[in-house]
């Protein structure tokens, strides 16, 4: 029997470009993702966030639902383009407003917020001034969190600068599977050290004005060897470097590891980094975020560095299938490999505290004829993985919160509305919410946080 302590807060987790719509209220710019999704070819069935899960007029019912959940936290994130519509300047009144109220509303149900401040929709103007290959991006970041934190301070009770920036700088610029589309290697490194730096600033800027805690929020792959080899064990470092470290060293260590240097060394000479940089990078933080789904079992191989793999250098590799069981997304179902990471993660850098930010599975969800959903292999999924956290503090891994992803069906980047992943499903035609089983079995979870 695993019991979470009194003060484990436990929660649910959403981003608004993935369930706000509304994207031409109340003068809010346009980011980067109503362009991608409005590009042909982009996300499955031509989905966009246009209206999405309705949150934007539906919020207060969505948070009645977390308050039911019985949930001690809700994080959702900030959308750049309602607090700046071209992502410089004065903020736009009627998106600070929104947020106000959101934050409000889950103060008086009494939910601790933790809000995201990028979850990846980029004001599409500063894209076009080169996005997050322009060294200038991180500046309008800091001046972007700098209107937010000062409209809505203390009230929030956790920041998190960025949502996975893995995924921002690596599918957006050298995969080209999310917005902005781009392809090409070496912008995905001058992406990365730019949302370091955003990150960075953006610390910098919270502290300025808040006492709340502050971190980020990362998707650290968990690689595992498939074998005891070197080689094996070797692919998994030079990953490591260019996928995970690359990220968390500079902003907890405030240098980049010589490995991820050396395995990038033929795509770029990292001479973007300017003097005094990892400094600003190297703020103290309160905790860092985990995302995890799925791990990713590798061996070694022999081959070259692949052109336009988001593994940017990484050569003499070999990947392997995902294991079964799998999720509708096609990865394999690990509960171990969330303990694994964890605990890798403690091990690396012993002094930060840690949350789960997302963790969730989508489904081949079916309403049967009553209307209900009843999906076991969520609520089994949410149970394991739970206990995978309970098992990870065991072992000594200061972990202190757990977030379900998500709340709510909702618009799942380039898979559109085709992947399901909420405890809670919406109707996209009618805009109804109904709580699947595994909501019910989190909401009595909850009451006794004992598995
Ligand atoms: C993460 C994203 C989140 C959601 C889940 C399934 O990479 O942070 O927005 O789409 O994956």
């Amino acid at each position: 029997m695993t019991t979470f302590g009194k003060d484990f807060v436990f929660g649910t987790a959403t981003a608004s470009y993935q369930i706000e719509g509304a994207v031409n209220e109340d003068g809010r710019g346009r980011s980067i993702w109503d362009t991608f999704s409005h590009t042909p070819g982009k996300v499955v069935n031509g989905d966009t966030g246009d209206v999405a899960c309705d949150h934007y007029h539906r919020w207060a019912s969505d948070l009645d639902i977390v308050a039911e959940l019985g949930a001690d936290a809700y994080r959702l994130s900030i959308a750049w383009p309602r607090i700046q519509p071209t992502g410089v300047g004065r903020a736009n009144q009627a998106g600070i407003d929104f947020y106000s109220r959101l934050i409000d509303g889950l103060l008086e149900r009494g939910i601790k917020p933790l809000v995201t401040l990028y979850h990846w929709d980029l004001p599409q103007t500063l894209e076009d001034h080169g996005g997050w290959v322009d060294r200038d991006t991180a500046y309008r970041f800091a001046d972007y969190v700098e209107l937010v934190a000062g409209a809505l301070g203390d009230r929030v009770w956790s920041w998190a600068t960025l949502n996975e920036p893995w995924c921002a700088a690596m599918l957006g610029y050298v995969t080209g599977e999310h917005a902005p589309g781009r392809r090409d290697p070496e912008s995905g490194l001058i992406a990365s050290h730019h949302l370091n730096l955003a990150h960075g600033l953006g610390v910098q800027a919270l502290r300025a004005q808040t006492h709340s805690r502050v971190g980020l929020v990362v998707n650290y792959h968990q690689f595992a060897a498939a074998d005891d080899s070197p080689e094996a064990r070797d692919a998994v470092e030079r990953l490591d470097a260019v996928a995970n470290w690359i990220y968390t060293d500079p902003i907890l260590r405030g240098a980049y590891d010589p490995r991820t240097i050396e395995v990038t060394k033929n795509v770029t000479s990292w001479g973007f980094v300017a003097d005094g940089d990892l400094d600003v990078i190297h703020q103290p933080i309160d905790y860092v975020g985990h995302n995890y789904y799925s791990p990713t079992w590798i061996l070694g191989g022999t081959n070259q560095a692949e052109a336009g793999s988001p593994w940017v250098g990484v050569d003499n590799v070999t990947f392997l299938p995902p294991k079964k069981p799998l999720s509708d997304m096609g990865w394999a179902i690990d509960p171990a490999g969330l303990t694994a990471l964890l605990t890798r993660f403690h091990e690396r850098y012993p002094d930060i505290d840690l949350i789960v930010a997302e963790n969730g599975a989508a489904m081949p969800d079916t309403v049967d004829e009553h209307g209900e959903i009843h999906d076991a292999d969520r609520t089994d999924y949410l149970k394991t993985h739970i206990g995978a956290v309970g098992d990870a503090i065991e072992k000594g891994v200061p972990v202190t919160g757990y977030f379900t992803w998500s709340l709510l069906d909702n618009f799942e980047w380039a898979f559109g509305y085709t992947k399901r992943f909420g405890i809670i499903r919406v109707d996209y035609d009618t805009q109804q919410r109904t709580w699947k089983d595994s909501a019910r079995w989190y909401q009595q979870f909850l009451a006794t946080r004992t598995l």
